[in-house]
C-alpha cells in the first residue's frame, strides 16, 4: 500500500512534465501514418530514460524495452499518437498550429501518459520481474491501422499481456472505466450500388428506376437489425450517404448507398453481411435491377480478457481507490487495440477526462474537444501501477 501511495505521489510530481509533453504534441499534431515529428519527439525522450532500449519499427512508430532486474513475463503498454483531419476551435493557448489537423481524440494525452509511465518505471526497474514493452503506435485512426502493422512485424510475439488506455469524454476526470468482455465494436463500412436503366422522367415505364429500389433497400436494411439479430446482441446499421441523379427530368442509371455497420461479435458481424447481401439482391431482383454490395470489414472488436482485466482493475483500485473504478458499458466506436489481442490477452480501459465545471464536455472528434489535464498524472500512475502488478514476480 505504501508503495502505491508513493507511486501516485511520484506521478503527481511529474504532472507538470506530462502536461508539458501533452501540450507540445497538441500544438504539433500529425495525421495517421505521418507522425514523423511525433515519433522523433517520443524516441528522444525515451532515449533519456536509463535502461530503456529504443527502436523504430516503422518510420512513425516507436518501441521502448525496459527489462527489469529479475526474470518474468513481458507486458505491452500501448499509446496511439495520431491526430485527426479536424480544424481546431478550442481557442486554447496551445491549440494546433497546423491548419486542418487536430488532436481531437486525446492521443496527445495517451502519448504523454505513456512517456510519464516509462519515466516512473525506469526509476523502479529493480522491482520489475520481467519486461515492459512501451508501444507508441502510429495510425489508430486510419484503417488498416498501425496496430496491425506492428503485429505483422512480429516484434510483439513475445508479449504476454497487452494493456491500453483511452481518455474518455463521457466519463468524469478522476474515474476509470474498466470492464471485461466487449469494449468496442467492429467498424465495418459498405457501399451498395444499384444499376437500373435510365431514361426520361416522364416515361418511367420505359426505365428501371434505381431510386425507389435504394429507398426500399434503406428501409429493409433496418429490418435486419430489428427482425433478424438477437436483440441482446448490439448492432448499429446506419446509412450515411445516398447518391443518385443529376436533373429533375432524368431518371438515372445508377444509385449508391454508403454506410457503416457496428457489431461486437464476429458471428453477428458475419450474419449482418450475409443478410445485407440477400436483402439487397432480393429487392433489386424484384425490380429488375442489378445490385452490388461491397462490404469492407474494419478493426476487430476489442474484447477484454477477464483474468487480465481483473488484474488491471485490482492495480487501479489499489492506486486510486475503489470509488474511482466504474464498470463502463461497451461502446460502438472502433479501436485497433484489438489487433494486439489476437497475439495475447489484453485489457483496454477508459480514463475519465470530462470536467463540466471547466466546459470540457465536447465529444471525441469534435473541433472543441479537450481533456481535463488533471487526469494525465492519474493515467501515467495507473499504467505504472499495472506494470508493477503484472511484473511483481
Ligand atoms: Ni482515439
Amino acid at each position: 500500500m505504501d508503495e502505491q501511495v508513493d507511486l501516485l505521489e511520484r506521478a503527481m510530481a511529474e504532472a507538470s512534465q506530462v502536461v508539458a509533453w501533452r501540450r507540445h504534441l497538441h500544438r504539433h499534431p500529425e495525421l495517421s501514418f505521418q507522425e514523423i515529428e511525433t515519433a522523433q519527439f517520443v524516441a528522444e525522450i525515451l532515449g533519456t530514460l536509463e535502461g530503456v532500449e529504443v527502436s523504430r519499427p516503422t518510420p512513425t512508430s516507436v518501441l521502448g524495452r525496459l527489462r527489469g532486474d529479475l526474470p518474468g513475463p513481458c507486458l505491452g503498454l500501448r499509446a496511439d499518437m495520431d491526430a485527426l483531419p479536424v480544424t481546431e476551435e478550442t481557442g486554447l493557448p496551445f491549440a494546433s498550429e497546423r491548419p486542418g489537423v487536430m488532436h481531437a481524440c486525446g492521443h496527445d494525452g495517451h502519448t504523454a501518459m505513456l512517456l510519464g509511465a516509462a519515466k516512473l518505471l525506469a526509476e523502479m526497474r529493480h522491482l520489475l520481474h520481467g519486461e515492459v514493452r512501451f508501444i507508441f503506435q502510429h495510425a489508430e485512426e486510419l484503417s488498416p491501422g498501425g496496430a496491425q502493422e506492428l503485429v505483422g512485424l512480429h516484434l510483439l510475439d513475445d508479449v504476454d499481456f497487452f494493456v491500453g488506455q483511452h481518455l474518455w469524454a463521457p466519463l468524469e476526470a478522476g474515474k476509470v472505466g474498466i470492464a471485461a468482455g466487449p469494449v468496442t465494436a467492429a467498424p465495418d463500412s459498405f457501399t451498395i450500388t444499384v444499376t437500373g436503366r435510365g431514361g426520361h422522367a416522364a416515361q418511367p415505364h420505359l426505365t428501371i428506376d434505381p431510386i425507389p429500389v435504394v429507398a426500399e433497400i434503406v428501409l429493409a436494411l433496418q429490418q435486419i437489425v430489428s427482425r433478424n439479430i438477437d436483440p441482446l446482441r448490439p448492432v448499429v446499421l446506419s446509412v450515411t450517404q445516398i447518391h443518385a441523379g443529376t436533373a429533375d427530368n432524368v431518371l438515372p442509371n445508377e444509385a449508391t448507398i454508403v454506410g457503416t455497420v457496428r457489431t461486437q461479435d464476429v458471428s453477428v458481424q458475419k450474419l449482418v453481411a450475409e443478410l445485407m447481401e440477400r436483402t439487397v439482391q432480393g429487392i433489386a431482383h424484384a425490380h429488375g435491377a442489378d445490385a452490388r454490395v461491397d462490404y469492407e470489414k474494419g478493426y476487430l472488436p476489442v474484447v477484454n480478457d477477464p483474468a487480465t482485466t481483473q488484474r488491471v482493475r485490482t492495480a487501479v483500485a489499489n492506486l486510486l481507490g475503489e470509488n474511482a473504478v466504474t464498470q463502463t458499458e461497451p461502446s460502438m466506436v472502433g479501436e485497433d487495440f484489438s489487433a494486439y489481442q489476437q497475439v495475447a490477452p489484453g485489457c483496454f480501459f477508459w480514463l475519465g477526462s470530462r470536467n463540466e465545471a471547466n466546459g470540457i464536455v465536447f465529444p471525441h472528434h469534435h473541433p472543441r474537444f479537450d481533456i481535463e489535464e488533471g487526469a494525465l498524472p492519474l493515467g501515467a500512475a495507473a499504467l505504472a501501477a499495472i506494470a508493477l502488478e503484472f511484473l511483481a514476480g
